[in-house]
């Protein structure tokens, strides 16, 4: 591949040899395997049993071939050796550059080395690859500002808090729980972090009550962010904490997969019209359904196509030996180096919404709402 030789070559050749082509578009043109149809991109997801990966992965797909380049998409069904070697291969294949998602933000030191040896780069998608010097780019939302929605998210559906921000009619006191995400994803850290911030004079002035005293991200993590998990988790709440009569009034639900397991926890044991504010992430179309029928009562949406457009301009700046543009040089700092980062804004959708938000962009039809099932 000519772009890492010129890369092994030192930047004065380089600046000589782009100077020498017509520099615009991908590859510059000039060079055959300049092409961007002789140029692959390595894209590792973590899993299809959510459909924002699916969506994820599908996005940047159509988003890269659209522009010429091939495109080697990879699953790794939530499992850590498949995805290790699924990025193995995609070096050995010859990727150009690798977009990935890690399932464990700490589990691809050894791969992203290999790439560093091959010269190619490296973006993280919207989890960040953690110990490793080898992440060049970092793509994803505001992650810290997630939690941050959820927590006030949940702070609105309880009345405590009014959507412009003004102090709800409620006065509480509730009982609420806490779930996080899995502990080996960074985000899962940002995301709590950014809720208890929120949450904290709340559960200081006594108005939330933790019932079951589990406050620390350990205690309520859910491993690999799995719907059963959370399911258990809350019916083990509802039977250690709850058997006195007592009843939850809010689930902090960092995903909607997670919200779900939830939800299905509450029903069986008869919550019903007296269901608790639950939160989510990720305007996943069964729970968009849910909070349409006023079951789930708000999520996250990150609008997917934005982040995939994102690491689509990423990838092909380091395709053009060109340094990807960040808005953010500060926050993620990875455990060896602070790795550049264009970091997304999101939206909290409640039941009023949905058409405006999900609808009206085009993200989901109407009648995709109405069923809970997205077309594809
Ligand atoms: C993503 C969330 C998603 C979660 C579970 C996180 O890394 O940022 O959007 O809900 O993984 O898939």
């Amino acid at each position: 591949m000519s772009r890492k030789i010129l890369a092994a070559l030192g930047s004065v050749v380089l600046a000589l040899s782009m100077a020498a082509c017509s520099g615009d578009g991908a590859g510059g043109g000039g060079n055959d395997s300049d092409k961007p149809g002789d140029l692959t991109i390595g894209v590792s997801m973590p899993t299809q049993t959510s459909e924002r990966w699916i969506a994820d992965g599908n996005s940047v797909k159509e988003k890269l071939e659209a522009k010429g380049y091939k495109v080697d998409l990879q699953y790794a069904g939530d499992d850590i050796p498949t995805q290790s070697q699924q990025v193995d291969q995609m070096i050995t294949r010859g990727a150009d550059v690798l977009i990935i998602a890690a399932i464990d933000g700490t589990a691809l030191s050894g791969q992203l080395q290999a790439a560093a040896d091959a010269k190619i780069p490296v973006i993280a998608y919207d989890r960040l690859i953690r110990d490793s010097p080898n992440v060049d780019f970092y793509v994803s939302f505001d992650n810290f500002k997630v939690g941050v929605a959820q927590a006030t998210a949940l702070l609105v559906g309880l009345g405590l808090q009014t959507k412009d921000g003004g102090k709800g009619e409620a006065t509480g006191p509730f009982n609420i729980e806490l779930f996080a995400g899995s502990l080996d994803d960074n985000n899962a850290h940002f995301f709590f972090n950014g809720a208890m911030e929120t949450l904290k004079p709340f559960l200081d002035a006594g108005t939330l009550k933790v019932k079951s005293g589990q406050t620390k991200i350990d205690q309520v993590a859910i491993l690999r962010w799995q719907q059963e998990g959370a399911q258990k988790r809350m019916e083990d709440l509802l039977t250690s904490s709850y058997n006195d009569g007592s009843k939850v009034a809010g689930v902090l639900s960092p995903y909607d997969g997670l919200s779900r397991g939830i939800i299905t926890a509450l029903q069986n044991a008869g919550y019903r019209g007296d269901m608790p504010v639950v939160t989510g992430q990720d305007a996943e179309i069964a729970s968009v359904k849910l909070i349409n029928d006023g079951v789930q009562s708000s999520t996250i949406f990150k609008d997917t196509r934005l982040l995939a457009e994102q690491a689509v301009v990423a990838g092909e700046s380091f395709l053009q030996d060109k340094t990807p543009q960040a808005n953010d040089t500060e926050t993620y700092n990875n455990g060896v180096k602070v790795v550049p980062s264009y970091l997304l804004p999101v939206q909290t959708v409640f039941k009023d919404d949905i058409k405006s938000v999900l609808i009206d962009s085009g993200y989901f039809t109407a009648e995709e709402v109405a069923a809970g099932q997205a077309k594809g």
